[in-house]
């Protein structure tokens, strides 16, 4: 057991603690999203709570997130992530690219895989979405210790959403047996700034009101 634990602490250091500190628990079984268009969920969406994740956080805060198709291939999209670091307090941007694991039965399956490191794959899902106002991701996988590792996300259109749609998204993750999980607020205290453009320099981004 020792022995395994800090295999975990130098090879997984952060997971390993994080499913400890939770227990065991099983990853929860979400059946296909009934009617899920996805062409509708396109686009942005903002942070608003998320389970722990330290490499996000270390990493940056103020993220969103913005799916549109992948003009190669009918059944992936593309993902842009957008946020602002923490050492430089400087924007940032990241492109991964998603494949639906099954279009035609289960659209709302994503496999997501990270341009810089296509060798890592990962499986989640959007397991509630009103399109309009405010999303629910969730990725779960088994680690070594056979305990789940559950990541759920909560997505607003809108980057300070009002009050009635976090009291409807906080109903919602009720309902679908999350209240034991711990959620933290995202950070989203960063002045907000329209998407860079594709031919905008990085410089001339910054510096635009
Ligand atoms: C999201 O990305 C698409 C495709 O690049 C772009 O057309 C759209 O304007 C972006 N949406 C927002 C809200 O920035
Ligand atoms: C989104 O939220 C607004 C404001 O609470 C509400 O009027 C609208 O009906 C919501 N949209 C959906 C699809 O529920």
């Amino acid at each position: 057991m020792k022995l395994i634990k800090v295999y975990c602490s130098v090879v997984f250091t952060l997971s390993c603690l994080y499913s400890g500190a939770r227990g065991a628990r099983s990853c929860g079984r979400f059946p296909p999203l009934f009617g899920f268009q996805v062409d509708r969920y396109l686009g942005r969406w903002w942070q608003l709570e998320k389970t722990m994740n330290y490499r996000e956080m270390m990493t940056g805060k103020c993220y969103s997130i913005n799916y549109s198709r992948d003009p190669m291939s009918v059944n992936k999209l593309k993902m842009r992530t957008d946020y602002v670091t923490r050492v430089s307090n400087s924007p940032n941007t990241m492109f991964s690219t998603l494949a639906m694991v099954s279009p035609q039965f289960d659209p709302s399956h994503f496999r997501y895989a990270m341009s810089a490191m296509p060798w890592m794959k990962k499986n989640y899902r959007v397991i509630a979405t009103d399109y309009e106002n405010f999303s629910i991701e969730y990725m779960c996988n088994t680690n070594m210790l056979g305990n789940a590792e559950e990541s759920v996300w909560l997505l607003t259109r809108e980057r300070h959403p009002s009050e009635a749609v976090r009291l409807q998204a906080k109903q919602i993750l009720q309902v679908l047996g999350f209240e034991k999980l711990k959620l933290y607020d995202a950070d989203q205290s960063c002045k907000e700034k329209p998407m860079r453009m594709q031919d905008q320099s990085m410089l001339e981004w910054l510096f635009s009101v």
